[in-house]
């Protein structure tokens, strides 16, 4: 599978995209507002365990970003069990180098339009720390609506830290 997104495209992740997904990550920047499972430091041998371990994964899909032949991100949607077998969670980095360009905007966007098209997906969701902007901005201009804030929720870098949950049905 392969989704345009104009510029750049999103497509499963390869064992070959493992340089290039270490070079992005291994960000002091990127990890602190992302979930521990995330390394930090990052390297190729982590990027190589995290693309076999997704390829084998049934309940998620994770989508390489490619710009310029390069995988400069990542966007995956975690299909969750039981009750909530028609939510996904959303979760999603770039390299700092590509921040501020509307990258993320335009993958959610046709990412979004991915999942509620082709997949049973009723309701699209995404936890975000509550110092990081950038993604509540992200989600917001894809017409997510903030639903509370889960108070220190996340121990993050030593910190408690409040959790910002978006969400955004189908129907919306
Ligand atoms: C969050 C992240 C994905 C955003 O990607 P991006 O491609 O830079 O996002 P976009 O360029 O599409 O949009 C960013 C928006 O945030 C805004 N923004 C950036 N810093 C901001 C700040 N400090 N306060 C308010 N808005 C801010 C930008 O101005 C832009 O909004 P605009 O188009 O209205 O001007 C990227 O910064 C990243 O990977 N960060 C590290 C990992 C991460 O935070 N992942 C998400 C976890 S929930």
């Amino acid at each position: 599978m392969k989704i345009d997104c104009g510029e750049f495209f999103l497509r499963p992740l390869e064992i070959e995209d493992a340089g290039d997904l270490a070079k992005n990550a291994n960000n002091r920047n990127v990890w602190i507002n992302l979930r521990d499972v995330f390394p930090h430091p990052y390297s190729k041998n982590d990027a190589m365990n995290f693309i076999e371990f997704v390829q084998a994964a049934d309940t998620m899909l994770v989508l390489g970003i490619i710009y310029k032949n390069e995988c400069i991100g990542v966007l995956g949607a975690h299909f969750q069990p039981d009750v909530y077998q028609h939510s996904v969670e959303l979760g999603f980095w770039i390299g700092e180098t590509y921040w501020g360009k509307g990258i993320m905007t335009k993958a959610c966007r046709e990412f979004m339009k991915y999942l509620f098209g082709k997949k049973d997906i009723n309701r699209i969701y995404s936890s975000v720390f509550e110092w990081n902007k950038s993604s509540m901005r992200v989600l917001e201009k894809c017409g997510f609506k903030k639903e509370g804030i889960l108070r220190k929720a996340v121990l993050k870098d030593g910190n408690f830290i409040d959790e910002h949950r978006y969400s955004k049905l189908k129907n919306e």
